[in-house]
């Protein structure tokens, strides 16, 4: 559905009836990353996946979208959907800075967060400046350097053989995404804040999943990220790399239902 948020048109693709579970994709991709987490969860959730600002059939505002922006449109979509109480947040990796900044903002909104696959800290200057270069290059021919850049890192190394749909969604995904849009978002990732030290401040019960083959926020970063954060757990998907939901769905939805259920 469409939703309209202080004037400006979100996508938004809700499912199911129950308490409020909403999906936040990573870059640069949309809310069909989440297809079998909307199936799984529509029995018992009312399931919320939004296109993020610049991506998918949302708003594309050119320049720089910073990771803060994208929270606030969150918060705004909840309010369009009369959804005033706390919800269940699961991001994976740009939509998990976006949670952390949702979380930082808005603790009042949130009951539980799932983070897949994400990291806490700032990009070093050298990895920003990489970003800064290649968002340049998508404004002038495309988003077909993304897929260049980033396919090869966000997959195990099984996952060719094993599920080669998903490689292909994930291509396709990459292909539409809106050059402006997924440009605007590098500008912000590049300086998102570093949120290393406020993580022992999140006081809702909190899940870090990963794949054990992530190239790109590895176990051991999401280890250390759910050690600092009082009481959190951290699950190891196995045959999964960075897009951990999509590798390897059965485990993840597992891993979640389990959470979600306490
Ligand atoms: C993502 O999957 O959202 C990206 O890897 C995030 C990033 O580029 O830092």
């Amino acid at each position: 559905m469409q939703v309209l948020v202080a004037g400006e048109t979100f996508h938004v693709e809700v499912r199911g009836a129950g308490p409020p579970l909403v999906l936040l994709h990573g870059f640069p991709l949309d809310h069909t990353m989440w297809e079998a987490q909307l199936e799984f969860f529509s029995v018992g959730w009312r399931v919320i996946a939004p296109d993020l600002r610049g991506f998918g059939a949302s708003v594309v505002t050119p320049g720089r979208v910073t990771m803060e922006q994208m929270a606030d449109d969150c918060r705004g979509l909840l309010d369009a959907l009369e959804i005033a109480g706390p919800v269940a947040l699961c991001g994976l990796s740009m939509g998990g800075y976006v949670a952390w900044q949702f979380a930082r903002k808005y603790p009042d909104r949130l009951r539980r967060l799932v983070q897949c696959d994400t990291r806490a800290i700032a990009d070093s200057s050298e990895a920003a400046a990489n970003r800064r270069k290649l968002a340049e290059h998508v404004l002038a021919a495309g988003t077909e350097a993304l897929a260049v850049a980033m396919l090869p890192k966000l997959f195990a190394p099984g996952t060719t053989q094993r599920r080669p749909e998903v490689i292909s969604a994930v291509r396709a995904m990459i292909a539409v995404a809106p050059p402006a849009g997924a440009a605007a978002a590098q500008y912000g990732m590049a300086e998102r804040p570093d949120v290393t030290a406020w993580l022992p401040s999140v006081r809702v019960p909190t899940l870090l999943i990963v794949g054990a083959h992530d190239a790109i926020s590895p176990p051991d970063e999401m280890r250390a990220i759910s050690q600092a954060i009082p009481g959190a757990s951290l699950r190891v998907i196995e045959n999964a790399g960075h897009m951990a939901p999509m590798e390897n769905p059965a485990d993840v939805n597992r891993a979640i239902a389990k959470f979600l259920a306490v």
